[in-house]
């Protein structure tokens, strides 16, 4: 539980240390970041931010799997060995928190920074030693939908092989490349050998850059969420645990190296 979960003095989790990601190199999906003048304006009076790297994971499709998408790959990045990593819940639905709330391990660490306060959040955490939070999203395209994105290093966006999947995900990229922003998508609950999967495959390919590494349909992903855990912790060397530790490792690839932010300072200290 949250409360028996041991806490730095600065009521955070998870050690100080450089972030690796700021060693990583320069994914061919990264473009300059665009579309950042609502939180990020460069003028003689703002100072640079070094932020930590963070990762949205959105889709307007509800149970598309960005939830479990988000608590494994947060696991797997601090196990991976690039953390700290963070967690930030945006969905007023609260999956990921009661995740965290039910989980007993250090990392990742939950920061629960009202939408307002992000920004400011984001570069705290980056002070606190955080090298890579990731942020869950509601299933709904609001005013934050944009704001969320803009903060992004990376945009993940989970799609089913499902032609319900496939027609929502057109409004999700439009936003997406409306911000500007590197994105991948992921395929999740993929069914072994269904013509399905194939033919989301190739329609999605037309919109933008698909991770290779799947994620398939398993009970074992809920299973696991259930008790606060994911299922590469459950079952290490089990077929989930491959497809996560792969599926990272081309995230991971694919974080801009660095990101010129210019934060205001009334931001910053907001
Ligand atoms: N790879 C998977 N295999 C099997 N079941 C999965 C998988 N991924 C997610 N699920 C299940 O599908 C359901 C939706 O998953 P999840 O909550 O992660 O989606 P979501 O996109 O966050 O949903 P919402 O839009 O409501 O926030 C859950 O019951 C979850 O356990
Ligand atoms: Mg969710």
């Amino acid at each position: 539980m949250e409360g028996s979960k041991a806490r730095r003095p600065d009521g955070q989790k998870g050690r100080r240390h450089e972030s690796q990601t700021d060693r990583m190199p320069e994914s061919p999906t990264v473009g300059k970041p665009e579309g950042t003048k609502a939180l990020f304006r460069e003028s003689p009076q703002t100072r640079k931010v070094d932020f930590v790297k963070t990762i949205v994971i959105t889709s307007q499709k509800g149970g598309s799997g960005k939830t479990t998408l988000t608590a494994h790959l947060a696991v797997e990045a601090g196990r991976s060995g690039a953390g700290p990593v963070c967690v930030i819940d945006m969905d007023k639905q609260a999956t990921l928190s009661r995740w965290h709330d039910r989980r007993e391990e250090d990392s990742p660490e939950r920061a629960p920074f009202p939408f307002h306060q992000l920004a400011a959040g984001l570069a705290k955490q980056k002070h606190q030693g955080t090298a890579i939070c990731f942020i869950d999203t509601a299933p709904t395209i609001s005013d934050q939908s944009s704001e969320l994105q803009r903060l992004a290093d990376l945009v993940l966006i989970p799609v089913r092989p499902s032609p319900a999947d496939l027609w929502a995900v057109a409004e999700t990229v439009r936003l997406v490349k409306q911000v500007g922003k590197p994105f991948l998508f992921i395929m999740t609950q993929a069914k072994a050998h269904a013509n399905i999967t194939a033919q989301t495959v190739a329609a999605l390919s037309g919109h933008g850059r698909i991770a290779q590494s799947f994620i398939a349909d398993r009970v074992a992903y809920a299973v696991a969420m259930t008790g606060g855990r994911t299922a590469p912790e459950l079952a290490p060397k089990g077929a989930a645990a491959d497809e996560i530790a792969a599926l990272w490792t081309e995230v991971q690839s694919c974080i801009p190296r660095t990101r010129a932010a210019v934060l205001e300072e009334e931001v910053t200290h907001g």
